[in-house]
């Protein structure tokens, strides 16, 4: 037994970032506005993040400072003050969810130690598959998905007809779709929202889906990568360029891309946090709702070391808030 005492848990603290971000995004569910949610979202999660006790460095941003005015990547937030960290956001996972009013859009955000986060570099898009703990260790990137699908069956016990496959309803997905098919699973198609299908695929307290695959965002993989560690699953990644200009450039910059990525490749500390606060209603998480009171938010919140998961619900009394906070509400 070592004798450490329990110390800061920053998942605890960045859930306020996420509720404030999801508060914000959720008031443009449904007008048809993708980039006016997101902006509501980054506007809040910048006001709050710039609370927390860090030396915080965004690595996994909105883009690079010219397109983005802030949550940038290579912004410091936070109040400065050490520790020093990585900062992931994704203020509105399924920008496109939020705006149509669809489930599944989650507010996002993941600290690691200085560092310690994956640069994907000029590649937009990695190939994931993601598992629970049960299944942790029985898949194989390089396998065909129907061999994956047999051995996750066989570390679960249960039969592959047995087993749901979530997947990004894209045109870059009909050959893997047919593989589901003939393997046997069942296959659900989801039109945006990785980060949140991914985490319901590798927590058992989501039983409604037990594997992720696809081709999908980086960012959003780092991101996740942070989830699965704290909930013991398996998340493989393999980077995926879009065209041979962007396979060029990584190569050029030292990627390999046949390398098979684990999520502690995606993060390579063991101290990592993650907050999610669900936007509209979805699949893991309730969305906000306002009342007479003001808002409910659900989130959760997880740390790695411990492998401690929270699930957090909040009313958050908006006529107060909006006495004295520098959120608009
Ligand atoms: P945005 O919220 O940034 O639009 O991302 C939504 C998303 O569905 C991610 O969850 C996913 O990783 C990525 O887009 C997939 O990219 P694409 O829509 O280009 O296939």
């Amino acid at each position: 037994m070592s004798g450490e005492r329990p110390d800061r848990n920053l998942a605890i603290e960045i859930v306020r970032v996420t509720e404030a971000a999801a508060m914000a995004a959720a008031r443009w569910q449904g007008r048809g506005e993708k980039e006016a949610g997101d902006q509501a979202a980054v506007d809040a999660m910048r006001t709050v993040l710039d609370t927390v006790e860090v030396a915080g460095t965004v690595v996994i941003g909105e883009g690079e400072k010219d397109e983005a005015p802030m949550l940038y990547n290579g912004e410091h937030v936070g109040t400065g003050a050490a520790p020093e960290v990585d900062i992931a956001v994704d203020p509105v996972d399924g920008t496109r969810l939020l705006a149509e009013g669809r489930p599944g859009s989650l507010a996002v955000m993941a600290a690691a130690p200085s560092g310690s986060m994956f640069d994907p570099g000029p590649c937009v898009y990695m190939e994931k598959l993601v598992v629970g703990p049960d299944a942790a260790g029985a898949v194989d990137l390089d396998l065909p998905i129907g061999d994956n699908l047999a051995a996750v069956a066989a570390a679960v016990g249960r039969d592959v007809q047995d087993l749901t496959v979530v997947m990004l309803d894209r045109d870059r997905h009909a050959d893997a779709k047919r593989q589901v098919r003939e393997a046997g699973a069942r296959l659900q198609l989801i039109t945006d929202g990785d980060v949140e299908a991914s985490i319901v695929a590798a927590w058992e307290e989501r039983p409604q889906v037990d594997v992720l695959y696809g081709i999908g965002g980086t960012p959003e993989g780092v991101i996740t990568a942070c989830a699965i560690k704290a909930l013991e699953g398996t998340m493989l990644g393999r980077l995926w360029p879009r065209s041979d200009a962007e396979r060029d450039q990584a190569l050029e910059q030292g990627y390999d891309l046949e390398r098979i990525l684990t999520a502690d490749d995606l993060v390579r500390a063991d101290d990592c946090f993650i907050s999610c606060t669900g936007i509209t209603q979805g699949n893991l998480l309730r969305g906000v709702s306002f009342n007479r009171l003001g808002a409910t938010t659900e989130s959760l919140v997880m740390r790695s070391k411990s492998g401690t998961v929270r699930e957090i619900r909040a009313r958050h009394r908006l006529s107060k808030l909006r006495e004295y906070s520098a959120v608009t509400y």
